[in-house]
């Protein structure tokens, strides 16, 4: 087959909402995936309609219209498939209401508010693209003393232990005694960035909430709550792309068996 036809196995495996693109790399890489009846040895394989996959044996999934939900998560629950320390994940708490979705990024078990989960592999990878830069905006609770210089400080980006940080726009809310509340917004999404720059500012983060992501807020969306995005409003604020040839004509392109 040429290399410049069709798509990367590892995107056509993402979009049937299996798992990531990057889980889809691991799973070829520990063989469990067949091209045409071959195990595949490398990922770097385009395929097109003609190409029959199986992972783990099985035919991919017949690929559902793109979806994406809010979710208000509460503390406690982990953003992952599984914990190692066996703490309550987000996906367990969510088998009985949802098909297999993703999570757009994660949250700390800790942290609460607006969780953007979906149903296509390369939506989820889309909306975590740095260059797709969606703002993220956090309501934080933090306890210490804060000077406005220190805000004016990091709104234009910092660098923290080696990591650097795009502009970043903090403002205090309100507070009484050393407990601030603040908003923080940030485009990125990166490890732990509300606290480490809460830390690098002498602040210790005692609550942390999400508002909104990019066009999508939290919201009234009560604690626990899981609401479907329209796909209207789905279709303008991610473009058509990841809906053309979707359902029947990607089942299809992708299913074909
Ligand atoms: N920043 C953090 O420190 N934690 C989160 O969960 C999200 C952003």
């Amino acid at each position: 087959m040429s290399g410049f036809e069709g798509e990367r196995i590892a995107k056509v495996i993402a979009r049937a909402g299996i798992c990531s693109r990057r889980d889809a790399e691991r799973l070829i890489g520990e063989g469990r995936v067949k091209l045409n009846g071959a195990v595949m040895a490398s990922a770097a394989v385009n395929v097109t309609a003609r190409d029959k996959i199986l992972v783990d044996g099985k035919p991919l999934p017949q690929k559902e219209s793109t979806k994406l939900w809010r979710y208000h998560k509460p503390a406690g629950l982990v953003v992952s498939n599984h914990d190692p320390e066996g703490r309550p994940t987000v996906f367990e708490k969510l088998r009985e209401q949802l098909p297999r979705v993703l999570s757009i990024g994660r949250l700390d078990i800790n942290t609460e508010g607006l969780l953007l989960l979906t149903n296509d592999g390369e939506l989820a990878r889309f909306l975590e693209l740095p260059a797709t830069g969606w703002i993220r905006r956090y309501r934080v609770r933090a306890y210490g003393h804060i000077e406005d210089a220190a805000l004016e400080k990091i709104a234009n980006g910092v660098e923290i232990e080696g990591v650097k940080y795009g502009p970043i726009e903090a403002r205090v809310e309100s507070g009484q005694g050393d407990n601030r509340w603040l908003t923080i917004a940030i485009r990125e999404g990166k490890n732990r960035e509300v606290k480490r720059i809460c830390e690098y500012l002498g602040l210790q983060v005692n609550r942390l909430i999400r508002t909104s992501f990019g066009p999508f807020s939290l919201g009234d969306l009560a604690r626990g709550g899981i609401e479907e995005v329209p796909i209207k409003v789905l279709k303008a604020a991610v473009g058509e792309k990841f809906f053309k040839g979707n359902d029947a004509d990607r089942r299809r392109k992708i299913q074909r068996t």
